[in-house]
């Protein structure tokens, strides 16, 4: 275990920080499981795909936002990081599940942190590790409980759904705006990212306008509208496009409607984690993902 080193992650390290995550969240999703949940899976071939896919496009965009710390055993933690405009995310941040509390992630997320020293808002979604939420406190961010939905849908509950229809990069400069309103902030590159590997719904009418993404596992990835009738009209769109077992994440309390939606559809109702912001209030109607926020 010799001197540790915190420096820029580099296209190669990818696939090393990919098991370094996994190693981190399996552990993380094993320490803090209820007894009422199924036993946490490490992840498939097909998220692993997309956890690369996604970090090489963090890695493209903002290099300097991707860090990763290594001692002489190798690659101990990583964290990715990136800017849209005036706002800072944090997409993914882990240490080895037995080299945590030792001090490894805090010198790393301030790594991660110095790239968005010139933002006016930062955003990330927080597990409920105790670890995490010391250091973003720390870091000043407001912690806002998450709420999730789960359950297999009951297909008698949705109603007709109209003008909803499939998105495309036409609608991009559309979905930028919504964002801005939502959360300061363009997804910018990101809808490219977004739109090669997940379905869009889009709804765009005299009376609002909105958009909605279907992630690789058929689950509401992202939603931003203008107004709380427009948001669900596209999240029943998504339920009714989606798949039968429904998991329904990152919703905040500033999101009620989503609870009204989910739990018409006779879904169940959870807490998990936290929307960590700095600068900014809590967007709605919106539902952030997770590393896209
Ligand atoms: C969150 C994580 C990246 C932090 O990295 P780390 O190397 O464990 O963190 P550090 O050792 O730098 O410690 C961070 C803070 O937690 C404190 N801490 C250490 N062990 C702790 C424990 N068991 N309980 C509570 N706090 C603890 C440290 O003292 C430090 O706070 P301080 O500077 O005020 O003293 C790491 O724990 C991890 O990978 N967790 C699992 C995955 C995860 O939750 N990632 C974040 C997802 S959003």
């Amino acid at each position: 275990m010799g001197d540790l080193t915190i420096r820029p992650m580099r296209p190669d390290d990818v696939p090393e920080a990919e098991r370094v995550s996994d190693d981190g969240f399996f552990e993380l999703d094993t320490r803090l499981r209820r007894p009422s949940e199924p036993a946490p899976e490490r992840r498939s071939e097909a998220h692993r795909a997309s956890w690369l896919e996604r970090t090489r496009h963090f890695l493209r965009t903002d290099p300097g936002g991707c860090w990763v710390a290594e001692d002489d055993t190798g690659m101990v933690g990583m964290a990715t990081s990136y800017r849209r405009e005036t706002l800072w995310c944090l997409a993914t941040y882990a240490v080895v599940p037995g080299r945590q509390g030792q001090g490894i992630g805090k010198p790393l997320l301030a790594a991660a942190l110095h790239h968005g020293r010139a933002c006016t808002r930062g955003m990330l979604s927080s597990s409920a590790d105790t670890k995490a939420v010391r250091v973003y406190r720390q870091a000043g961010f407001d912690l806002h409980p998450q709420m999730y939905l789960t359950g297999t849908l009951d297909r008698s509950t949705l109603p007709v759904v109209e003008k909803v229809r499939e998105g495309s990069a036409a609608d991009i400069d559309l979905m930028d705006s919504l964002d801005r309103s939502a959360r300061g902030a363009g997804h910018g590159p990101d809808h490219e990212l977004m739109l090669r590997s997940w379905r869009l719904l889009v709804s765009d009418t005299s009376t609002g306008s909105g958009y909605a993404y279907l992630n690789e596992r058929g689950q509401l990835a992202l939603l931003a509208a203008s107004n709380r009738r427009t948001a669900t009209r596209l999240l029943w769109g998504a339920l009714a496009d989606g798949a039968e077992q429904v998991a329904l994440h990152h919703v905040t309390g500033a999101n009620q409607w989503v609870l009204d939606v989910g739990l018409a559809a006779r879904l169940e109702l959870h807490q998990e984690g936290y929307l960590g912001l700095r600068g900014m209030k809590l967007p709605a109607p919106y539902v952030h993902n997770g590393a896209l926020l």
